[in-house]
């Protein structure tokens, strides 16, 4: 991948936004997510929470499956409060 590839469309971080914060001794994905917000868009990193992964593994020479997993919250979608009141979406 490209330095610039976006690593996460919601917060439009690139793969050298998170290579920088890796450079800088972060190696812990948590961490990583609250320093750049990788992970806390909308979409609660459904694409690049295993990006994130991978490029912390690829860095750290760890596996993927040995990396602590970064938290995240059920997708986020509005709806009217009228579907509440009526109980349908
Ligand atoms: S792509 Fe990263 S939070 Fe949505």
């Amino acid at each position: 991948m490209e330095e610039n590839t976006i690593i996460c469309r919601c917060e439009d971080l690139t793969l050298a936004d998170i290579r920088a914060t890796i450079k800088k001794g972060f190696h812990n994905p948590q961490e990583i997510k609250r320093l750049t917000r990788c992970g806390m868009g909308p979409c609660q990193g459904s694409t690049c929470r295993e990006l994130l992964l991978k490029e912390v593994a690829s860095a750290t020479g760890k596996n993927v499956g040995d990396l602590e997993m970064t938290t995240f919250r059920p997708p986020n979608k509005p709806i009217k409060v009228k579907s509440i009141m009526m109980g349908v979406e």
